[in-house]
């Protein structure tokens, strides 16, 4: 349904003669996912799509509300900011000091998790247990820009069992502010929009779907998995559902000629929308290009880069340039850069 509005929008704009009636559209992560639905639905109508920040559609639409690859990359993500994190030392990351090697901090941080797991602690009115601190361990992956040294202090404090009050208030900041997909919105979008409905149960594609998660992460499967089940006994389905496969059975994907090509966009570290995917959705697209960005965060503006706004300008200039496929682009601001916010 959202889907279609857009192109309401469009058609109500197209009442001024500067509009050309044609979608012109940058969306971001779920807006990935409406972007390449209205371009299933209309593709004759697509002028310049950006797509950043990539959900497999076919896995979005025809599992339970979750898309199965979504944190194919976040371990690698983790790995690679603990290890920015000893490079840059303690004036910038306070975890610097703790152990030697990246792979002996994320030991110690996942004994953390466990640990808060097999005995939780209150403080300032919620339960710290393994999930809540995976939702502080997180942070420094999905949104690398300015938080991640101030987060890596109340990490610390959770190793050291400090100041948990403190750890409390930036968690309820944090997630005021954003959805960690267990609230009622999300699930409503996500199981409403999803083509299949449980069986019962335990429903096996369900069992599947969640192991799947849980086998794609050692760290962070916990987070989203759930979503599968809570959309398993969801009752509703959504007005004008879109049905259609991406895929075949074997994995071909089905291919739609958009008027013109689109543009898909994937950080190498995306916590929880891979790269893969965005080849995954560009292969059903006949002419679209990826960009892959050499950059940790959720989506192109986790992390500045001239290169990507060099890309986004000539795409979507009066002759539209496109980069050659594949092309790779480095950012301009580190995961510990404070105050840093060029362009
Ligand atoms: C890493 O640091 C933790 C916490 O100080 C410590 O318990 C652990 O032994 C260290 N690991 C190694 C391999 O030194
Ligand atoms: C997940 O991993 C377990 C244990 O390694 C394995 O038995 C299971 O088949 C895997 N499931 C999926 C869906 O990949």
């Amino acid at each position: 349904m959202v889907a279609r509005d857009l192109m309401a929008v469009v058609d109500s704009l197209h009442t001024f003669e500067e509009e050309d009636g044609l979608l012109h559209y940058w969306g971001i992560s779920y807006g990935s996912l409406l972007g390449a639905t209205v371009a299933a639905l209309f593709p004759d109508r697509m002028e310049r799509l950006i797509l950043d920040g990539i959900v497999n559609a076919e896995n979005y639409y025809h599992h339970f509300g979750i898309d199965i690859d979504q944190l194919l990359s976040s371990d690698d993500a983790f790995r690679g900011v603990l290890s920015d994190c000893l490079k840059i030392g303690t004036s910038r990351c306070a975890l610097a000091d703790i152990n030697s090697t990246a792979p002996e901090l994320e030991a110690t941080l996942l004994a953390m998790v466990d640990r808060y797991q097999s005995n939780p602690v209150a403080a300032a009115g919620k339960v710290i247990n393994g999930k809540f601190v995976k939702e502080i361990l997180i942070v420094i992956i999905k949104y690398p820009t300015g938080i991640v040294p101030l987060a890596t202090v109340y990490i610390r404090s959770l190793l050291e069992g400090k100041n948990l009050d403190g750890v409390v208030a930036f968690h309820t900041a944090l997630y005021n502010a954003v959805s960690m997909g267990d609230n009622d919105a999300l699930t409503g979008i996500a199981c409403s929009d999803k083509v299949i409905r449980a069986t019962g149960p335990t429903d096996q594609k369900l069992i599947d779907d969640t192991n799947h998660m849980f086998n794609s992460t050692k760290i962070f499967g916990g987070l989203l998995a759930g979503i599968a089940s809570q959309c398993a006994e969801w009752p509703l389905e959504g007005r004008g559902k879109y049905t259609e496969h991406w895929f075949d059975e074997e994995g071909r994907p089905r291919v739609i000629k958009t008027r013109k090509p689109i543009l898909f966009v994937g950080n190498r570290y995306d916590p929880v929308t891979p790269v893969k995917s965005a080849v995954a959705m560009s292969s059903v697209f006949e002419g679209s290009r990826v960009l892959e960005r050499d950059a940790f965060g959720h989506a192109s503006m986790a992390q500045w880069s001239d290169c990507t706004a060099e890309v986004f300008r000539g795409y979507f200039g009066e002759e539209m340039v496109l980069p050659e496929d594949k092309k790779v682009c480095e950012v301009d601001v580190g995961v510990f850069d404070v105050g840093v916010f060029p362009g």
